[in-house]
């Protein structure tokens, strides 16, 4: 179940003045990092590391694989936020807990989001290291992060997903892989699942009949709230394994993060490509 303590908005006021008292500008774009993506971090002139811990009423990361601190800084001269570290909905927290730093974010007034993570392939032209720019996603978790009393300031009752990832954002992503030479860059739809356990192998078939391309255990509550909030959202996933129903293979963390080691210079260089395009 979901639904927003009546004391929320106040939490998220808290946590958005903590951030801004730190740093008053309000950066150009965030960047929530996913399973072994961190690497992506060392791009940044870093100016400010802020412990998750720190933060008033931020949910802290369970995950041993998530560094769970705010990063502030730039790359180029664009002002970057990141989250390294997220927040699952397998590790008991609900979908409005999760998805705190985004409406956090939202209040010191971020417009553009890309959120990054791990995913099995579904698609069998996909292999490890194909990078997936996210045209489109299923909401398998059976819970919405906007259940329950509707705060008007930050977003419509009923917001249109007939969009939720930018188009404008999705073309400029696979400019830059051009541009940048960075290959096995494609498009595809994700799927969020509850986990923490792995998919079947009559799960996958099942999934891929579904229409997903990739499968995961994140983002799509971050991005539903990012919607709410009138963000222009980008998400990629790095597809760590490739999961073959009738060839199933077991599925190992020490391999989903040795996949985002060996895909780091890629995705750093997509990035930089990618911020370098973005206007204010
Ligand atoms: N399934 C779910 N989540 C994942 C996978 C997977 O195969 N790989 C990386 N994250």
């Amino acid at each position: 179940m979901s639904r927003l303590p009546s004391d929320y908005p106040d939490q998220v006021r808290a946590a958005a003045s903590y951030i801004t008292r730190i740093c008053p500008h309000t950066p150009l774009l965030a960047l929530q990092l996913g399973t072994g993506l961190d690497g992506l971090a060392k791009q940044m002139d870093i100016e400010h590391v802020i412990p998750y811990a720190d933060i008033p009423h931020f949910p802290e990361s369970t995950v041993e694989s998530h560094q769970g601190a705010l990063l502030i800084g730039s790359i180029g001269s664009s002002r970057i936020i990141v989250l390294s570290g997220r927040l699952h909905y397998y590790e008991g927290y609900s979908t409005s807990e999760i998805t705190l730093p985004i409406r956090v974010l939202q209040t010191v007034g971020v417009k553009r989001l890309i959120l990054t993570n791990a995913a099995g392939g579904l698609n069998p032209l996909f292999k490890p290291g194909t990078i997936m720019v996210i045209r489109d996603h299923l909401n398998f978790l059976g819970e919405n992060p906007l259940r329950g009393v509707n705060v008007a300031e930050w977003g419509p009752r009923f917001p249109d997903l007939s969009e939720p990832y930018d188009p404008a954002m999705i073309k400029m992503m696979l400019d830059s892989a051009d541009a940048s030479g960075v290959d096995r860059v494609v498009t595809g739809i994700y799927v969020c699942i509850p986990g923490p356990s792995l998919e079947t192998p009559a799960e996958t078939r099942w999934l891929r009949e579904s229409g997903a391309d990739a499968v995961g255990m994140s983002t799509v509550p971050e991005v539903i709230v990012a919607n709410h909030a009138s963000m222009k959202v980008l998400g990629l996933s790095l597809v760590s394994n490739l999961n073959d129903p009738d060839n199933f293979q077991p599925i190992l963390l020490e391999d989903i993060i040795a996949e985002g080691r060996r895909a780091a210079d890629r995705l750093a260089k997509l990035m930089l490509e990618f911020i370098s395009r973005l206007e204010d």
